[in-house]
């Protein structure tokens, strides 16, 4: 049974303050939640006191990206050791906007992947189609390479620290939520991606994460679907109260503890 992952990425939002009063805000809020993984993305500066703020809570801290070496000469990255040495458990890499608006390939995804791995940390790892792309039928061509490439050369065992975000690029911040069957028809061809490329036990044990518009109104219906194990929220986990309900989403029988 894949645990629920309820993740936000604050994206550039929110100062060291701000952070740290909606951490304490959810940490109270959520302290009862333990049959769901809850992690929150801040901005790089607000990374340690989140850390700071989130202890002894169920939340995890992440940060929204990172730079493939541990150290050297690359002015203004950060690197996974780096983020590790400040207490964060993993970072999102691959999100839409860094490869639109920061020209990533899919080769680059994969070195942050390998980096976020050796560093001990998780990656979150996303992929999604835009709307030409799925308009124009290509959609599943787009998404196997987008897996295929950014995972090589990874190992069955590495999996083990990989949650992949299928977040269609037409449903991110737009208010457009792909429906509960687009969502699901996409996660289950991913899922059949890692057995492909893995195993059946890669498959079985690797969360997937919808992202695009996830608010309160349309978790529940999300979350029920088989294939869907968790959700990767942007806007809405700007929101304290918007959060809190995402990570109460409604626990069907077989999950509830
Ligand atoms: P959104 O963003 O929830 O605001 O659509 C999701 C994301 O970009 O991860």
């Amino acid at each position: 049974m894949r645990k629920p992952i309820i993740a936000g990425n604050w994206k550039l939002h929110k100062t060291v303050n701000e952070s740290r009063h909606l951490i304490q805000t959810l940490a109270e809020n959520l302290k009862d939640v333990t049959d769901a993984e809850i992690v929150v993305a801040p901005v790089f500066t607000a990374l340690e006191s989140a850390v700071a703020a989130a202890k002894g809570s169920p939340i995890a801290i992440a940060a929204q990206n990172c730079y493939p070496a541990s150290s050297g000469a690359f002015t203004g990255e950060v690197s996974p050791t780096l983020l590790k040495d400040i207490g964060c458990t993993g970072a999102i890499v691959g999100h839409s906007e860094r490869r639109q608006l920061f020209g990533e390939s899919n080769a680059f995804i994969n070195a942050k992947v390998q980096a976020l791995l050796a560093a001990g940390l998780r990656a979150i790892f996303c992929i999604g189609e835009t709307l030409e792309e799925r308009e124009s039928g290509r959609m599943y061509d787009i998404l196997t390479g987008q897996v295929k490439e950014g995972l090589a050369g990874l190992t069955p065992e590495d999996m083990d620290k990989v949650v992949v975000a299928y977040e269609p690029v037409w449903a991110i911040g737009t208010g457009k939520t792909a429906s509960d069957e687009e969502a699901e028809e996409a996660h289950a061809f991913i899922r059949g991606l890692l057995q492909g490329i893995f195993n059946e036990n890669v498959a079985d044990k690797t969360p997937i994460l919808y992202g695009g518009s996830v608010k309160p109104g349309n978790v529940d219906g999300l979350m029920a679907q088989e294939d869907i194990d968790g959700v990767l929220v942007g806007g809405a986990s700007l929101v304290a109260e918007d959060f809190i309900r995402i990570a109460r989403f409604q626990r069907s029988e077989t999950v509830q503890q």
